[in-house]
């Protein structure tokens, strides 16, 4: 604590350089200023306390900032480990008006290359308030969330469940988490759960888990699921994507890109980014699906659509954008091209199986620099069948082929990268924002369960962005309206059209 702004960031030193970014990311963030135009002097989030987690980023500074100039309190983590800049974590503790000695800013618990102990004691700092509690969550995967529902769980039980062998390591990590934190304080979490009045989230992934606790009857607060208002998962996910999946690539490697093959696990809305981000390059891309509709659109767009097990032999690049687990198996990994390079941009890193990768017999890891590592198969191991090494160094010693990976298996785009564009996540954390008034102000007239913001709103944040892009919208007349049977101020599409 300084100044009485309590934080964990790495260096408070960086906050001139992150707040110089910030200044020019609000040029490029229209929507959110504007809600701060049209909100000045109002307040609406006057008495809110928002607990959130998102990456850390210039981006969320200039939404954390909103929120604030909006009237809320803030305090933030980053909902990975690797994706904080840390310049704009510093920049946001000391604030537009602080200084590093004395900061005036937003508590910020997170800093780039967190462990996942740090990880999860930044999670609950932000969750913990002085007095009161939070009272709205802004979440991104849905920790935050998860968070309060299993504290509130284990308290009403009195006891943490102990972890299984088989729980993945973050798993073991939390309930440890847990369990310190009910043995310094059992009533807490309970407290936190009856006091927070709803949460915005922000991922495909996170949404997904709203949705299964809402459908147990376990959700203990109305939720906005944010991820599928038009404006963010149908530009976020996709043209976010299609900047900051090859920016990671390139930061991470620096390998051509152009005439590689280069496999897209998944072609939702991320997967078409990534698909077209790549071919952009002048890759030749593949694409893997389970389901039929995405996979014929893939197909009409012009990719081959394959099992992994082709497509392996020939990969250099492999992406998993599927938001699943196992999509990549330590089998698969062993039968890839030496030195092909594997990355996911799914929410969590399960998409890839980074523990057996670890547990393989023989293996060895190399550090090539922060978020590359190139992890090296034992030669003629048992998976060392297809992978090969051109320079035919195959069985003299023990290097077998080997890979590379990305952010070890973690959001590469924003493990080797700085993750989105502010202009593409000014139409996201738009929806944030007014999902936060949403909630906050009318949470009353929500139930328990999850919602998606009114077309409307989805339509006024599109405008914004089509003027600060210097587009012309065409007026309908007023016969137009009726022809089509909407009215003239829209919404202008029915709820089951589909973008
Ligand atoms: P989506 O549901 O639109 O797409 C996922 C696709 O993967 C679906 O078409 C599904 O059929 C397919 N799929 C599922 N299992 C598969 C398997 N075993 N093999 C091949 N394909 C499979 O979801 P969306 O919005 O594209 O998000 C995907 C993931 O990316 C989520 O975890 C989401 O949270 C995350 N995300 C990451 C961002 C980033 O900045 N890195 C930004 C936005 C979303």
């Amino acid at each position: 604590t300084l100044g009485g702004v309590e934080f964990a960031v790495a260096d408070l030193g960086l906050a001139e350089f992150g707040r110089n970014e910030i200044r020019l990311a609000e040029h490029e963030m229209p929507g959110l200023m504007a809600l701060r135009r049209e909100y000045a002097g109002v307040y609406p989030l006057r008495g809110a306390r928002v607990s959130g987690s998102l990456h850390m980023t210039v981006q969320t500074a200039v939404l954390i900032e909103t929120l604030v100039a909006l009237g809320a309190e803030v305090r933030w983590a980053s909902c990975n480990i690797f994706s904080t800049q840390d310049h704009a974590a510093a920049a946001v503790v000391v604030g537009p008006y602080g200084t590093p000695e004395e900061p005036k800013g937003v508590p910020v618990f997170a800093w780039k290359g967190e462990t996942l102990e740090d990880y999860w004691w930044c999670t609950e700092r932000m969750l913990t308030w002085d007095g009161e509690g939070p009272n709205m969550i802004l979440d991104d995967g849905g920790d935050a969330t998860l968070m309060v529902h299993k504290g509130v769980e284990y308290e009403k039980a009195g006891v943490v469940p102990p972890a299984d062998d088989n729980d993945p390591d973050e798993w073991k990590v939390f309930l440890e988490r847990m369990r310190r934190s009910l043995a310094a304080d059992s009533g807490k979490w309970t407290k936190i759960g009856g006091g927070v009045v709803g949460v915005t989230e922000e991922t495909t992934t996170g949404v997904l888990r709203l949705y299964q606790l809402a459908a147990q009857g376990q959700l203990l607060f109305p939720a906005i699921n944010v991820n599928d208002s038009v404006t963010k998962s149908k530009f976020d996910n996709r043209y976010g994507i299609r900047h900051s999946l090859i920016d990671g690539l390139n930061r991470g490697t620096d390998v051509l890109i152009g005439g590689k093959v280069a496999v897209v696990c998944g072609y939702g809305d991320v997967g078409k980014g990534a698909a077209e981000a790549l071919r952009g390059q002048g890759a030749r891309v593949v694409v893997t699906e389970i389901d039929p509709i995405c996979a014929l659109q893939a197909a009409m767009d012009g990719y081959p659509v394959k099992r992994l097990e082709s497509v392996l032999s020939e990969a250099d690049i492999v992406i998993t954008t599927t938001g699943n687990k196992d999509v990549v198996t330590v089998e698969h990994m062993a039968r890839m091209k030496h030195q092909a390079i594997l990355g996911n941009i799914g929410h969590f890193d399960n998409e890839l199986d980074m523990a057996g990768l670890a547990r393989y017999p023989g293996i060895t890891r190399i550090n090539i620099k922060p978020q590359v590592d190139e992890w090296i198969f034992p030669a003629d191991g048992p998976g060392d069948g297809s992978g090969s090494r051109e320079d035919g160094a195959r069985g003299e010693g023990s290097r077998g082929h080997s890979i590379i990976v990305l952010s070890e298996g973690r959001l590469l785009n924003l493990g080797n990268a700085t993750g989105h564009p502010s202009f593409v996540m000014s139409t996201s954390f738009s929806n944030q924002v007014i999902a936060q008034i949403e909630l906050f102000t009318k949470h009353e007239e929500y139930d328990n369960e999850v919602y998606r913001l009114p077309k409307k709103l989805d339509e006024k944040v599109a405008r914004i962005h089509v003027e600060a892009l210097g587009g012309e919208l065409t007026p309908l007349t007023k016969e137009q309206a009726e022809y089509i049977d909407v009215d003239v101020e829209g919404p202008f599409k029915s709820e089951h059209y589909r973008y």
